[in-house]
């Protein structure tokens, strides 16, 4: 599996500090609030997992599936919601946790979905950004790292559902995709 990496893009050491940063903005910014963290499976899982454990408010974890995504590393521009939240968030400060917001069409139509239920407030948590490729506007209240237009891999991220559970990001070798 490591042999299917090219470069390693954001190290464990580098991760950890990130995910520090954004803990420490939340902790600020949501004492005494109603924190649900809302995670997009399966991208978020590695990120969450560290960020919840940083995050030293009470707070209640959800978790929806949503893809606008085939096998491919191309968006399909259709939104599908396979799971959806198993509570009333109504009255919660809902943050959605997300690995990496990039055409931003996923994202977009979680907002919108989300919005309508009334939550006390609502924001969004990315580890990653890649701000060239967007085609729908999204705000990001906490961004962890600006990313060019490269598919990357690890720490929750996959190509055709592998390499989830490397420790570390990084960049694939051109021949895994063709
Ligand atoms: P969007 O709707 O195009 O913004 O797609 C967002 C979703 O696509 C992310 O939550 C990821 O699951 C997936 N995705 C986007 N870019 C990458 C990448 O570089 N590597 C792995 N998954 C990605
Ligand atoms: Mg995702």
């Amino acid at each position: 599996m490591l042999n299917d990496i090219e470069r390693v893009l954001i190290s464990e050491e580098e991760l950890d500090s990130i995910v520090s940063k954004l803990a420490d903005q939340i902790n600020h910014d949501y004492v005494g609030k109603k924190l649900l963290l809302v995670g997009l499976l399966k991208g978020c899982i590695q990120f969450m997992s560290d960020l919840s454990r940083k995050i030293t408010l009470p707070c209640e974890f959800d978790f929806m599936v949503a893809s606008s995504y085939g096998s491919s590393t191309e968006t399909s521009g259709v939104v599908k919601v396979t799971k959806d939240l198993s509570i009333d968030i109504a009255g919660y400060d809902v943050l959605i946790v997300e690995d990496v917001v990039d055409s931003g069409v996923t994202l977009n139509y979680i907002i919108n979905m989300i919005k309508d239920r009334n939550p006390a407030s609502l924001k969004l948590c990315t580890l990653l950004d890649k701000p060239v490729r967007r085609k729908k506007e999204v705000h990001i209240d906490y961004k962890g790292y600006v990313l060019p237009d490269e598919f990357v891999v690890g720490y929750g991220m996959d190509y055709a559902e592998k390499y989830r559970n490397l420790p570390f990001i990084g960049v694939l070798k051109r021949e895994i995709f063709s």
